[in-house]
């Protein structure tokens, strides 16, 4: 039986598709206030403000193409003999457009979701505040995005992943935000081996076994070039 792979990814897979991280140099979070714009306080205090940051990542995720690394995980879902999971906590859809299957633990920029009824639908390309939902007609749209103080989705279905991998890598995340900085230790206690692609050390890293430090669109398609003539 061949082994079980889980794979998380975080913000670094999609940097060298344009998009920018939270936490590097001049990321996300230096331009814009996290309590703005991803909190459920921030988004009732100005849902004007937050909408516009999830507009303007909107129609960049929609430019962004895909990347050697995305491509590369698409075809280990595709070529390897075992089971394949991608967790993901990036919301651009990236791994869709690579032609891969990946569970959204933060959510997506494609759906929109209703906070009266929990109602998800197609997120038109830019959303207003006060949008109404097409199902309960409440003016309760809001991003379809996991904000701080929510849980993130699909936690159950994760944590069985987690429990009979037998190999688990995590590639570019800054393994700052928990629970999926808390992944590697989950797998390592189910026996797994783990691996993490970044190109530099993050706030996890003493937990993997492996590391490969370099650019995704390097590391990845060599880490499963590497798997693929292992098979
Ligand atoms: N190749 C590989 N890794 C890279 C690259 C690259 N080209 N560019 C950056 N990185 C790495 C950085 O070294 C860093 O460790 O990607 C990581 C990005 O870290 P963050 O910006 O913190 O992104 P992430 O870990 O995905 O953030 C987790 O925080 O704000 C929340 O919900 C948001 O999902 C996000 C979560």
């Amino acid at each position: 039986m061949a082994d079980k792979i889980v794979i998380l990814t975080g913000a670094g897979i999609s940097a060298e598709s344009g998009l920018g991280t939270f936490r590097d140099e001049g990321g996300l979070w230096a331009q814009h206030r996290i309590e703005d714009v991803a909190t459920p306080q921030g988004f009732a205090r100005d849902p004007a403000l937050a909408h516009r940051f999830y507009n303007m990542r909107r129609a960049e995720a929609a430019a962004a193409a895909p990347n050697a690394a995305h491509d590369a995980l698409a075809q280990l879902q595709r070529d390897w003999p075992g089971e394949v999971v991608i967790v993901t906590q990036n919301v651009d859809g990236l791994h869709e457009k690579a032609g891969a299957r990946a569970i959204h633990m933060h959510g997506t920029l494609a759906t929109a979701l209703c906070a009266a009824c929990a109602h998800r639908w197609d997120s038109p390309s830019e959303m207003a505040p006060g949008a109404s939902c097409p199902a309960c007609h409440a003016p309760a749209a809001r991003p379809d995005v996991v904000w701080f103080g929510e849980m993130p989705y699909h936690m159950d279905e994760i944590s069985d992943h987690l429990l009979d991998c037998e190999i688990f890598a995590a590639i570019g995340t800054s393994g700052q935000v928990y629970p999926a900085a808390g992944f590697v230790q989950e797998a390592r206690n189910s026996g797994a081996r783990t691996v993490e692609m970044n190109l530099r050390d993050s706030d996890t890293s003493h937990a993997f076994d492996d590391h490969l430090v370099g650019p995704a669109s390097k590391v990845v398609p060599r880490w499963v070039a590497g798997l693929l003539n292992s098979r």
